[in-house]
């Protein structure tokens, strides 16, 4: 069974707290908090006071994906504020190991994400780390962008290194996941499945959920 996680990129501001009520009682569990410094993307939002009000107003898994420079600087603030799962961007510092790191230190789930431009090769030597391994399927830093197929293989890729290698992240994808994108990344190995525009932005949030799940 996959896991979908709403991204609350997508939510309406205005209606935040009912509308993370209502997924929940859907059976929606974890959410996707993007947080995004106009360095590293060109985009700016969210930050740790959010985890906190999910963490104090709701059971929410939060599943928190820095898309900043320097994420060094800003990994006790989220931990502090409850963050469950913690994913920094391998292009985003010169020591993912240090930072990565950092975060099991604390006992909180570790994510590593990649820029569709990213190799796995290229981050062989820090998969030992992960227990998240985000794979992103359009350039990190807008909702409502189209899927890049070419991703595809980066995720079967990521699901064989694991039987190879004995590695224990579980795959996760982000960005343009729809009713007919989700089928194509699960078959090729996702398990966590992050939507944002598709998911808030249809009229029926229990069909959008079951059609991302088949
Ligand atoms: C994009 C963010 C995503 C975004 C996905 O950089 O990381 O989490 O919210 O939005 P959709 O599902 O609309 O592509
Ligand atoms: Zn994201």
């Amino acid at each position: 069974m996959v896991t979908i996680a709403p991204s609350i990129l997508s939510a309406n501001l205005w209606e935040f707290g009912k509308q993370i009520e209502q997924m929940m009682t859907l059976g929606v569990d974890t959410f996707h908090i993007d947080v995004m410094d106009r360095h590293f993307v060109p985009n700016l939002g969210y930050s740790q006071e959010i985890v906190k009000v999910l963490k104090k107003n709701s059971t929410a898994i939060c599943d928190v994906h820095l898309m900043v420079e320097h994420p060094e600087a800003m990994i006790m603030d989220f931990i502090n504020a409850g963050a469950d799962y913690l994913t920094i961007h391998a292009e985003s510092t010169v020591h993912p190991y240090r930072a990565l790191q950092m975060i099991q230190e604390q006992g909180v789930k570790v994510g590593l994400a990649l820029n569709p431009g990213t190799s796995l090769a290229s981050v062989k030597e820090l998969l030992p780390l992960v227990d998240r391994l985000l794979i992103m399927t359009v350039n990190p830093g807008f909702g409502g962008q189209s899927f890049l197929e070419s991703q595809l293989a980066k995720i079967a890729e990521a699901k064989a290194l694991r039987e190879e290698f004995g590695y224990t992240y579980d795959i996760e994808v982000d960005g343009g996941i729809n009713d007919k994108t989700a089928s194509s990344c699960i078959k090729a190995g996702a398990e966590v499945l992050v939507s944002g525009s598709y998911l808030f932005h249809h009229s029926n949030w229990q069909e959008a959920l079951l059609q991302l799940q088949e």
